[in-house]
């Protein structure tokens, strides 16, 4: 693991050497990659609802354990706008605080139906928001900590369409609890540029799909080497529920329905199915599926390791910054004089 570049109110509070999250990625973020992550200095989160019982989501919480030697490692638990789709929590919930896990991501709706219980239970909760609005109801409830995630991001990136960089500075003046940036990052510039905006760190999802620790197929990871910033689309906006995903067949067959102004959910749930999505991951054929990915995806380029991957953020960051102090205009800086 790299010495610590940077010491921001998020390494602080979740005590890791770099201000890199790896948020929750259904069906992919598991023991493996999570303890990858945790042991490169970063944090990541075992996606709860990728598990259909809790004995393999305590497994996967033990294995976790055994495979970070013990260092903490987050659990992300979404909150669905459907109320049924919830009854699920509460027992992830008694596994992961049996397991001795207190770091929490949440998502989707507002996390207060579980979060005074994990905050009564100790951990450290970060709300993943989409938007500087969502992330002020978040901290009144009492979170720790936020992740804003603009409209870039893979997945469920929300309906208040905002870039990440356009929420860092608004966020920095109007929060008062640290929080990250995410959407469309995936290079150490971009870090270095988070925290110029103020904000305490940043937050992955589709730089690190090819990371040799996600279980997925290989040739799923060989078609992401191939993908650049056009491929991905937003479809589902007429349900109010923003998904940005690989530009593949289903998307587009979506995307028509949607044009032609087809209302019935009932339509659109076959193409929706979470078991397409995970015969994808399986079987690495990405026609069929909506499957999560940004354009951060263009930032992946070869197949490496999560530690390799932190080794280029980092190296790419502290370039950045040295490039940043070369450019300041201070009269003692030939170079900055050059260049002015
Ligand atoms: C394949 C994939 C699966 C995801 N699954 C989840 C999930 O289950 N829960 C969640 O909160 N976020 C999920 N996300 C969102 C990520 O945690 C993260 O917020 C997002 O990827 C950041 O944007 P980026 O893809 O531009 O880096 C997923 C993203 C991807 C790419």
């Amino acid at each position: 693991m790299r010495n610590p570049l940077f010491s921001t109110r998020l390494t602080r509070l979740l005590g890791i050497s770099h201000p890199i999250l790896c948020g929750g990625l259904m069906h992919l973020a598991d023991a493996r990659y999570v303890a990858a992550v945790v042991n490169a200095g970063g944090m990541g989160f075992i996606t709860a609802l990728s598990f259909p019982d809790q004995m393999k989501f305590r497994e996967e919480l033990r294995l976790c354990r055994e495979l970070t030697s013990g260092k903490p490692f987050g659990v992300c638990l979404s909150v669905s706008r459907r109320k049924e789709a919830n009854d699920r929590l509460p027992r992830f919930v008694d596994t992961l605080l049996d397991a001795g896990v207190r770091i929490i991501e949440t998502s989707g709706h507002s996390p207060d139906i579980i979060a005074p219980r994990l905050k009564a239970a100790g951990c450290t909760v970060i709300h993943k928001a989409p938007s500087v609005r969502f992330a002020l109801s978040a901290e009144k409830l009492g979170v720790d900590a936020v992740t804003l995630v603009g409209i870039d991001g893979g997945g469920h990136p929300g309906m208040d369409i905002a870039s990440s960089f356009a929420m860092a500075p608004l966020a920095s003046e109007r929060l008062k609890i640290p929080f990250a940036i995410a959407g469309g990052i995936g290079t150490g510039r971009q870090i270095l540029a988070a925290l110029a905006a103020g904000a305490d760190g940043v937050l992955l999802g589709s730089r690190m799909l090819a990371a040799a620790e996600i279980w997925a197929h290989p040739e799923y990871k060989q078609q992401l080497l191939r993908l650049d910033e056009r491929d991905t689309r937003l479809v589902l906006a007429s349900f109010q529920n923003n998904h940005r995903v690989l530009a593949n067949d289903t998307a587009k067959m979506v995307a028509d329905m949607e044009a032609e102004r087809i209302a019935e959910i009932e339509r659109y749930l076959p193409l929706m199915s979470g078991a397409l999505t995970r015969n994808a991951y399986e079987s690495g054929d990405l026609r069929e599926g909506l499957i999560d990915l940004g354009p951060a995806v263009a930032y992946v380029r070869e197949q490496q390791t999560v530690e390799q991957i932190f080794d280029d953020l980092l190296d790419d960051a502290k370039a950045a910054s040295d490039r940043v102090q070369g450019l300041t205009a201070t009269s003692g800086n030939p170079r900055a004089r050059r260049l002015a």
